[in-house]
């Protein structure tokens, strides 16, 4: 059965969860009319697997497809401009509605363009991995890199729908779940105890991609995004817990050039470091630090590096878009299920926590 679930805010949008990608036509029929003109902008392996049963549903609708070739490298101002010179060929408009079709990638990409295209056009996501499912479809950040930094350019462009299909996930890759668990991990840190407990308990479902578990896990951890995102939509406050272990992981993943690490093995390490400093403050006990350090390796996310000197990540720490004044800010957990923002980290308490973790 659809779940329809509200984010709130200035610009509210509806999640459909649990939906068919078979059934999206009926509800553009539906919401958009008969006369409509869709862009499909999908990559090659999301398309592969999906493309055809989404454009079936979608018979007698007016539906272009656009391709793209897979890969982080695509979410650049380059692909922008092919883009746009194909929508026009295609005479997308004003009124044209892109349906983006994979993960977060093609989620920042498509939603990006759609940001700019013609000062901003209408975009519905169908996010087909478990991290575009659990976080980066929900709360209207898209982006595109640039040669100084990920996400450099972008904007807020709320989707006018999330339209997730939950089955999607059974062809996905088991190293990119593994970037969902990492966000779902982290989420269940910042605000949702009683997920910890129910992954803590079926680890083996989620590995043999029990369909029920796997779906029942998503909408508890995308339901920590939602009331986050509901209650700050412009990441003026809250919405910063989301960032428990990306300024530790983000760190890792600039020294390796994003690519030696994924971004969930990026995330996985910093929650670890996030937990050792938490303990040295007496914010977690030993016990819930080892829980959290178990839970992360029975989910086979690291929670430890080889080769990196402390000194050198805390120096990209430095860099960190949401330091504030000079103050390196820092989301740790308060035991199992709360977060709190840090402003007063010494880097004596961080090169000790990237020590915990570098072997
Ligand atoms: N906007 C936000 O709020 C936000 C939040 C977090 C991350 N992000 C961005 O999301 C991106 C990472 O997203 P991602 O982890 O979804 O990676 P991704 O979009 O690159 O997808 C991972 C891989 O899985 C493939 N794939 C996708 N769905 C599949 C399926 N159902 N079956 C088989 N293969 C499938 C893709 O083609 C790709 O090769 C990064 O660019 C990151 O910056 C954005």
């Amino acid at each position: 059965m659809v779940q329809r679930v509200d984010v709130s805010g200035k610009q509210g949008y509806p999640l459909f969860l649990g939906a068919e990608l078979g059934e999206l036509g009926s509800h553009l029929q539906n919401t958009y009319g008969q006369d409509g003109h869709y862009l499909l902008i999908s990559n090659t392996t999301v398309a592969k697997h999906y493309a055809e049963k989404l454009s079936q549903g979608c018979h007698g609708l007016k539906l272009d497809q656009i391709i793209v070739p897979d890969g982080e490298e695509e979410k650049s101002l380059e692909r922008i401009s092919t883009l746009t010179e194909h929508a026009l060929d295609l005479s997308a408009d004003r009124d044209t509605i892109v349906l983006a079709l994979g993960g977060g990638v093609i989620g920042d990409l498509a939603g990006f363009f759609a940001s700019i295209f013609m000062r901003g056009i209408r975009y519905i996501h169908i996010p087909t991995t478990l991290l575009s499912q659990i976080d980066s479809s929900i709360g209207g950040k898209v982006a595109v890199n640039h040669p100084s930094g990920k996400n450099i350019l972008g904007s807020f462009h709320m989707p006018q729908a999330v339209w997730t299909d939950f089955t999607t996930l059974q062809t996905l890759p088991w190293k990119e779940m593994r970037n969902g668990l990492a966000e779902t991990i982290k989420h269940t840190l910042v605000a949702e105890p009683d997920l910890f407990e129910f992954i803590d308990d079926h680890a083996d479902d989620i590995k043999g991609r029990n369909d029920k578990i796997l779906k029942e896990m998503a909408l508890r951890s995308l339901a920590v995004k939602v009331k986050i995102v509901s209650e700050d939509e412009r990441e003026k406050g809250i919405r910063m817990l989301l960032n428990l272990g990306h300024s530790f992981g983000h760190a890792l993943e600039t020294e390796e050039d994003y690519k030696g690490i994924t971004h969930g093995e990026g995330v996985s390490i910093g929650v670890a470091a996030a937990v050792f400093l938490a303990k040295g403050r007496d914010l977690m006990t030993g016990k819930q630090m080892e829980r959290t350090l178990d839970l992360l390796r029975r989910l086979d996310l690291p929670t430890t590096v080889t080769g990196h000197d402390p000194h050198v990540l805390l120096q990209h720490m430095a860099a960190d878009k949401k330091n504030k004044a000079g103050h390196k800010i820092l989301i740790l957990p308060v035991g199992i299920g709360k977060s709190t923002i840090v402003k007063d980290c010494s880097d004596e308490e961080i090169l000790r926590a990237w020590e915990s973790v570098i072997r």
